[in-house]
């Protein structure tokens, strides 16, 4: 075969479905290097997911020692790890029982299926802006017309509400909604924090309807924002929670955790890898080191806003968003000439998700750099 490199190769035998620019090849802690030797402070963490940095060792060694046991099985039996998980997913969410999907989109798939058969009804409401995956059910309740257009019709059908607006929530919910969907902060559409009045708001309208609250914590979750959830710093309790990126740093593994009483009965849902023992290893190594960061990331995220202050950033612990406009493409490419990764989400905000275990020095250095590329 004739010697390529990644790039050709990539343009030639792999669909053009990203916009790719560098090549990332190793990774450690908050920084990854490129094939040039080049070396990057990560404030995309894989958008979300590397949450104990880059090859931590609690990870990679449970890993490792995982795939010399068992490396898969199937869900037809007792699966090592995973019902240990789900316990501890149940104690950090404070809900029922929980079930594993192998990403994001899936868990909401889980979700919409779980909400329409034990409510019985068939719709969702969902909000303007927000996303959930790129699944046909996870895309009918995702908003961006851009996405989900090409793939008309979806299914569920789904209302979207502007975020934020609870008057509208309560206008769209009806009869026949089996479940609303939000964020309880939006994460691709660029960090933006709604008060918590609307995640009340949100609870009692479901509450009055008997529609379910289905809290995608797909981004937010897993400390990500100072709390083991996002929703946990609005005092309200949804009835299903999503869970996925950050949860293995980095291992695909996807989670719904519900209720007490609101569970998928004997077929109802199943999948061949999901909540296998490899990922439930990397996850449970990956609680453990978020559990001892945990308390500290409120503290990070405000050094992060003091060191960015000239600019109005968005904060709320690790997830941190600021309105740059259309120059946003260009400050993220001076970032990255000066050795720190951004990422621009929609509508020209800038959005920043750096490892849970990003130093005091790594933060004041990745601040140095965005503000010198934003003035
Ligand atoms: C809030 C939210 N939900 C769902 C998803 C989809 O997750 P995945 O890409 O793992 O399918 C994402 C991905 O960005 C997300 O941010």
């Amino acid at each position: 075969m004739e010697d390529m490199d990644t790039r050709a190769l990539d343009a030639k035998y792999y669909m053009p479905a990203f916009g790719r620019t560098m090549k990332i090849v190793r990774g450690r802690g908050s920084c990854v290097w490129d094939d040039a030797g080049n070396e990057y402070i990560d404030c995309v963490a894989g958008i979300a997911v590397c949450s104990t940095g880059h090859c931590h060792p609690a990870v990679v060694e449970a890993i490792r020692w995982q795939a010399g046991e068992l490396i898969h099985c199937s869900n037809l039996y007792y699966v090592p790890n995973q019902a240990e998980l789900a316990e501890k997913l149940v104690e950090i969410t404070g809900l029922g029982k929980a079930f594993f999907s192998n990403s994001g989109a899936e868990a909401n798939e889980g979700a919409i299926k779980l909400a329409r058969v034990r409510t019985g009804k068939k719709e969702f409401v969902a909000f303007t802006h927000g996303f959930h995956g790129r699944t046909c059910g996870s895309l009918a309740v995702t908003h961006k017309p851009a996405i989900r257009e090409p793939f008309a019709p979806l299914e569920p059908a789904c209302t979207f509400v502007e975020y934020g607006d609870l008057d509208g929530v309560a206008e769209a919910v009806n009869s026949t909604t089996a479940g609303v969907f939000v964020e309880p902060i939006q994460g691709e559409a660029g960090v933006i924090i709604p008060p918590d009045s609307f995640f009340k708001g949100i609870r009692e309208i479901c509450d009055d309807a008997g529609a379910l609250m289905i809290v995608d914590e797909v981004q937010t979750g897993i400390g990500r924002t100072g709390e083991w959830l996002g929703i946990q710093h609005t005092g309200v309790t949804p009835d299903i929670v999503t869970l996925a990126k950050g949860l293995a740093s980095g291992f695909p593994i996807g989670a719904l955790v519900a209720r007490e009483g609101l569970e998928f009965q004997k077929s109802e849902h199943g999948s061949t890898f999901a909540g296998g023992p490899l990922a439930c290893a990397a996850a449970l190594a990956t609680l453990g080191v978020v559990e001892e960061i945990l308390p500290d990331i409120p503290r990070k995220g405000e050094r992060f806003r003091r060191g960015l202050a000239a600019h109005n950033p968005r904060v709320r612990g690790l997830m941190i968003g600021i309105s740059v406009g259309e120059r946003c493409p260009e400050v993220q490419q001076r970032c990255a000439a000066e050795g720190v990764l951004v990422n621009c989400a929609a509508d020209g905000n800038l959005r920043l998700v750096p490892p849970l275990v990003i130093t005091d020095d790594e933060i004041d250095r990745v601040a140095g750099v965005l503000n010198a590329a934003l003035d």
